[in-house]
C-alpha cells in the first residue's frame, strides 16, 4: 500500500485507481484494441469455437475496459452486460457503444461480487483480469454462481511475469538495436510514470509468480467447473496484432505464455 494513502485504501483501490489512470490511452495499444478486421474475424472464430453461436443469449463480459471484447461478443450475437470497478473505464466504454449504436450494458461492480442475479448467464468472457486478481477462487465461486446451469466461462489471459530465454533473448536484441540506432524506441501507450504502480501492484496479487493456464484451470476444476480446456492455438490474433507492433514486439509476444481457457458449470 502506498504510504500516502490511509488504511481503508487496500490493493483493489490501487488497482482501480491504476485502471482508470490507463483507461485514456488503453485502446492506442494493439493487443487491447482491435485494428484490422483479420485480427477481428480471429477472435471471433476463437468465441464461436468455444461459445457457439450468440443467438441472443445473455453474456456478461467481466472486466470489460474499454469494451473492446464486448463489441466482440455484441457482433457475435450475444446480448452484452460489461462489468467493471473503473469509472473511467466504464465512461469510455458507454460513448463507443454508442458511437457503434450498440446496445450493451455496463455497470459499475466487482468481479469478485457482481452483484449478478443467480443462473443469470449462459456464457462469462473475460480477457487480461485473471492476472490481476487478488481472490480469484472468490471470483471463480462468484462466476459459477451467475451461470446458468451448463453455462460456459471463457478467460483470456497470459503469464506476463515469467520470461523465457528466447523472449528474454529478443528482449536484449531490441534494446541493443535500439541503442546503436537501427531502430526506433518502441512506444508505450502506458504513461510511464505507472510503470512502478504495475510492478508494486503486481507482486501483490494472487498470480504475483505469473498465472500459467495449468494453475487457472485447476482453481476452475475446484471451484467446481467442468470440461476445463486450456487453448494456446492463438497464432491467428497473434499474426493479426503482429501487423501492428514492431518487430521485435510481435516476436516477443508471439513467444509469451498466452491462452485461452474455456469451462461449463455442470448441468
Ligand atoms: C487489462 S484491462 C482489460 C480490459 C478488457 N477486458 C480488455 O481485454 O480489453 C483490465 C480491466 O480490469 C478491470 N478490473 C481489474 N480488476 C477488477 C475487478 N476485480 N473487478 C472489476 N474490474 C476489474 C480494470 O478496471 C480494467 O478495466
Amino acid at each position: 500500500m502506498s504510504e500516502t494513502h490511509g488504511k481503508n485504501y487496500n490493493l483493489r483501490d490501487e488497482i482501480k485507481a491504476y485502471w482508470s489512470a490507463r483507461a485514456a490511452h488503453f485502446d492506442l495499444s494493439p493487443g487491447h484494441e482491435i485494428f484490422s478486421e483479420d485480427e477481428r474475424q480471429a477472435w471471433r472464430a476463437l468465441i464461436e469455437k468455444h461459445l457457439g453461436a450468440g443467438n441472443g443469449r445473455p453474456a456478461l463480459d467481466l472486466a470489460s475496459g474499454t469494451a473492446v471484447v464486448s463489441h466482440l461478443m455484441d457482433d457475435a450475437g450475444f446480448r452484452v452486460t460489461g462489468l467493471d470497478w473503473s469509472e473511467t473505464m466504464l465512461a469510455l466504454a458507454r460513448t463507443k457503444a454508442k458511437k457503434r449504436g450498440r446496445d450493451i450494458t455496463f455497470r459499475t461492480a466487482d468481479a469478485e461480487n457482481t452483484m449478478e442475479p443467480d443462473g443469470a448467464y449462459d456464457v462469462i468472457v473475460t480477457r487480461h483480469l485473471v492476472w490481476t486478481l487478488v481472490d480469484p477462487a472468490a471470483c471463480f465461486a462468484e462466476w459459477m454462481r451467475v451461470l446458468k446451469p451448463g453455462g460456459k466461462l471463457l478467460i483470456v489471459d497470459g503469464d506476463f511475469v515469467n520470461v523465457g530465454f528466447a523472449e528474454k533473448l529478443v528482449k536484449r536484441l531490441a534494446a541493443f538495436a535500439e541503442r546503436i540506432g537501427l531502430i526506433r524506441p518502441e512506444i508505450s501507450h502506458a504513461p510511464a510514470e505507472l510503470a512502478g504502480k504495475h510492478a508494486e501492484i503486481l507482486s501483490q496479487v494472487h498470480f504475483s509468480q505469473g498465472a500459467r493456464a495449468g494453475d487457472v484451470a485447476a482453481m476452475l476444476q475446484q471451484a467446481g467447473f467442468e470440461s476445463v480446456t486450456i487453448d494456446t492455438e492463438l497464432q491467428k490474433i497473434h499474426r493479426a496484432q503482429a501487423k501492428h507492433l514492431s518487430f521485435f514486439k510481435a516476436t516477443a509476444r508471439g513467444l509469451q505464455h498466452r491462452y485461452a481457457i474455456c469451462a461449463q458449470k455442470p448441468l
